[in-house]
């Protein structure tokens, strides 16, 4: 089914949609529109990258996914729920449960090990209306184990390589049982074979547990690996050219 920029119609089936979503930063003459009427649906499962140069929105369509940041206009559908009806607690604990991210840095805590950062997330992510999608045990040290760190569990960030710590952020993302995964830049700031062992272990932990997968990238080879390209220029969805 076609996605394409433009298209008014959101598939009922859609796991999270933009729809007309705007996004502005300030006011007046120092207003900023990051988001201009994005549409955009994310299917159960799949696999898309949002690709553009620097400053073309990718971070701030990740944010209004994530319900970080609130729609100026239009509306984040999450199940076909409008985000920003639900009040704040209510799409905490959405986030908490079904929309995890991977940030370009890794963004651990630096005084506590790889197991308390990842050992944080579980105790977030562990509600007792908590549903468990991933059917994986959710312990820091499985989780670790899954991305290749059981013997590190006691290493600060600081003691970790840049691939290292970006996949502990992958295991505490993975804590949280998504749904869907938003990787913003995830690799950015690894040397490219290392970036390239990073990207092959999130896709494969996607194959495994089935989330959906986002991911903001300026790289084009990081995007080509998606199954779906949709290109940002200066805020405006365009059906990428690289295809
Ligand atoms: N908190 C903010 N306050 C003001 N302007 C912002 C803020 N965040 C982003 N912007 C602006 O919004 C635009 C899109 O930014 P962003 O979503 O970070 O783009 P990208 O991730 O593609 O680099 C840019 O012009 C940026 O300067
Ligand atoms: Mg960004």
């Amino acid at each position: 089914m076609s996605r394409a920029s433009g298209d008014a119609v959101v598939a009922p089936t859609a796991l999270i949609a933009c729809e007309h979503v705007s996004v502005s930063y300030g006011e007046g003459r120092a207003g900023v529109t990051a988001l201009d009427a994005v549409e955009l649906a994310v299917e159960p499962g799949e696999k898309l990258a949002l690709w553009g140069r620097s400053g073309s929105g990718k971070t701030t369509v990740l944010h209004a996914l994530g319900g970080l940041v609130a729609p100026s206009e239009g509306r984040v559908l999450w199940k076909g729920r409008d985000l920003s009806s639900l009040d704040a607690g209510a799409r905490g604990r959405a986030r908490a449960r079904g929309i995890a991210y991977v940030f370009q840095g890794s963004n651990l805590l630096p005084h506590f090990t790889a197991f308390e950062n990842v050992a944080f997330a579980c105790a977030v992510s562990a509600q007792p209306d908590a549903s468990t999608t991933m059917g994986v045990e959710n312990t820091p040290e499985q989780l670790l184990e899954l991305v290749g760190l059981g013997s590190k569990l006691d290493a600060l960030p600081g003691e970790l390589s840049g691939g290292e710590a970006q996949r502990v952020a992958i295991a505490r993302a993975l804590a949280q049982q998504p749904e869907l995964l938003l990787c913003d830049e995830p690799t950015g700031h690894l040397d490219s074979d290392t970036a390239e062992r990073v990207l092959d272990l999130i896709e494969g932990l996607q194959r495994e547990f089935g989330f959906a997968l986002v991911t903001a990238t300026h790289d084009a080879g990081v995007a080509a690996r998606a199954e779906r390209i949709v290109e940002l220029i200066n805020g405006r969805l365009v059906t990428a050219s690289l295809t």
